[in-house]
């Protein structure tokens, strides 16, 4: 399916895979520029160094094109320094408005920059940013959320206010049917998260993962957002490494759906997966 996204991004499908933080690292994004999306790196928790490393690696399993996504209250200038030194093609960000002067400096750097947002009203501040493309999020949609209305209805309606910026839309869509129905409402595009995070080359826990690949049309729930809104409220509560302190495992070894990036490590081959074996072999029996 060939759209303005498509074209302008040089993709072979109308895909972006949601730069979710933690979950979304080199593997998972390299495997989806490579077949032909645009992998989006979870950039939120990475220290600069280590997100120079992931830029790195995405870019020694593939020369497509991809990104790095930021909630921008994690965001610190020496990130975005770092993606307009190594020309990262796209930077996305959520939650809270960028500086203005981080989108100039990226767009200086001949980035594009994308915006998601959860109203027809932050569409128009988006673009108003600076934004490239915005990406609008439904209520269906997994991780940080504050929309009120169903994804389908969103998009139309944030299309019609920003036209010709392009639009992908996210929420509740997890395969091609999905994507051509977003496009058939005016998108350009899917930007996926959840469906991306039960793929094997994510960085998520076992269980999340088969919680996903074996829940139904019933198995959906949604908790309260996990941070406040911008402009105000309590510090975050989940700070990088929180839920590690906090007991729960941080890695899982890949058992989801492959997606298949041909010469990549199988499931139980990944860093993670050799330092949790080297641990459980030293650990003490219980
Ligand atoms: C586990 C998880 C983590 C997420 N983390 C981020 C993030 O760090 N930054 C961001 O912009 N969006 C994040 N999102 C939201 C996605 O950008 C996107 O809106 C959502 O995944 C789309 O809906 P879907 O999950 O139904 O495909 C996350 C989503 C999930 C499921």
């Amino acid at each position: 399916m060939r759209t303005a996204f498509t074209e302008e991004y040089e993709l072979d499908i109308p895909v972006a895979s949601a730069g979710m933080a933690f979950v979304a690292r080199a593997e998972l994004v390299a495997a989806v520029s490579a077949a032909g999306g645009i992998g989006v790196l979870g950039g939120s928790a990475m220290p600069p160094a280590l997100l120079e490393q992931e830029i790195a690696a995405v870019r020694a399993a593939t020369d497509r094109r991809f990104g790095v996504n930021f909630i921008a209250r994690f965001c610190q200038p020496e990130h975005i320094a770092l993606c307009a030194n190594l020309r990262v093609p796209v930077v996305s960000f959520f939650w809270d408005n960028p500086e203005r002067a981080w989108v100039e400096e990226l767009h200086a750097a001949g980035a594009r920059v994308w915006m998601q947002v959860g109203s027809v009203d932050e569409a128009a501040g988006a673009v108003e940013m600076g934004a490239d493309l915005v990406i609008a999020q439904g209520i269906e949609a997994g991780g940080h959320n504050r929309s009120t209305a169903a994804t389908f209805c969103l998009v139309p309606a944030v299309v019609d206010m920003i036209a010709p910026v392009p639009v992908l839309a996210a929420g509740g869509i997890a395969d091609g049917r999905g994507v051509v129905a977003a496009v058939a409402l005016g998108a350009d595009g899917a930007w996926i998260g959840t469906r991306f995070l039960a793929s094997a080359e994510a960085d998520a826990h076992r269980d999340y993962k088969a919680r996903l690949v074996g829940a139904g049309p019933r198995g959906g729930g949604r908790g309260p957002p996990p941070l406040p809104p911008p402009g105000g409220g309590a510090p975050p509560s989940h700070p990088p490494g929180a839920a590690r302190r906090r007991g729960r495992p941080r890695y899982g070894p890949a058992q989801g759906v492959r997606l298949g990036l041909p010469g990549r490590a199988g499931p139980g081959t990944s860093q993670p997966d050799r330092c949790r074996a080297r641990r459980r072999r030293s650990a003490p029996a219980l």
